[in-house]
């Protein structure tokens, strides 16, 4: 069977594009990284994806007089490339109206927080405050409202006495790691539906939409 085309946007490190491009490496995997594009040029995951093998580009904001023209040439250049999934990985900009609807049921993200809690930006600082014992991350489909659109998968930790920023960020991320490949492949795979705002995943077990990890 054809593999799912998946575009990749990123903005810096790349870590989580860095799993899905791992995941996409096996043979039996249902999807292929098709491109990464990065709307700074600094960005250390375009050397990642390069090494690779993928192709990438590099799409300045800065050379756009707004985001809605921005994003179309974000757009046009996935299409170029047969992009027929967006996955958003540490992408730092707020899209225009235009683009979630333009991929509407298309485009996911991965957020590190259990959404609703904590959308937006300083998402440890604000779980940190808000004393709560377990955190997480989550993965769902963009709509233009921030962080909200509908859940396909979450993956819990706890939040420990003496954790700082640093280390909810590194025990959350090791998830995302986890979760954003595993989720990848279910939509690939074709299992993934929306239907009101809600989210259902065929023939997997009932509780594989959340991952639990205690471990520290
Ligand atoms: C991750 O924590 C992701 O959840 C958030 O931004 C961070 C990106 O990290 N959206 P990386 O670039 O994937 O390493």
């Amino acid at each position: 069977m054809a593999k799912l085309k998946v575009g990749v946007l990123i903005s810096g490190r790349g870590s989580n594009m860095a799993a899905l491009i791992q995941a996409a490496q096996a043979s039996d995997y249902p999807a292929e990284i098709a491109c990464v594009i990065s709307n700074r040029a600094d960005a250390a995951g375009l050397e990642t994806a390069r090494k690779a093998g993928i192709s990438t580009e590099v799409i300045s904001h800065r050379d756009y007089p707004d985001r809605e023209t921005f994003d179309r040439d974000v757009s046009a250049a996935l299409e170029r490339h047969r992009v027929e999934l967006v996955a958003l990985a540490g992408f730092m900009r707020i899209q225009s109206p235009w683009f979630p609807e333009r991929w509407s049921g298309r485009q996911i993200n991965i957020h590190p927080s259990l959404l609703p809690a904590f959308p937006g930006l300083h998402v440890q600082r604000q779980a940190l405050n808000a004393g709560v014992r377990l955190s997480g991350c989550t993965v769902h489909f963009v709509t233009p409202d921030l962080d909200a659109g509908p859940i396909i998968a979450q993956a819990a930790v706890p939040v420990l006495a003496g954790d700082t920023e640093e280390t909810l960020s590194a025990r959350i991320l090791r998830q995302e790691h986890r979760l954003y490949p595993l989720v990848l492949r279910w939509i690939a795979e074709g299992r993934v539906a929306v239907a009101g705002g809600r989210v259902t995943v065929r023939d997997v077990s009932p509780g594989a939409t959340l991952l639990f990890s205690p471990e520290p």
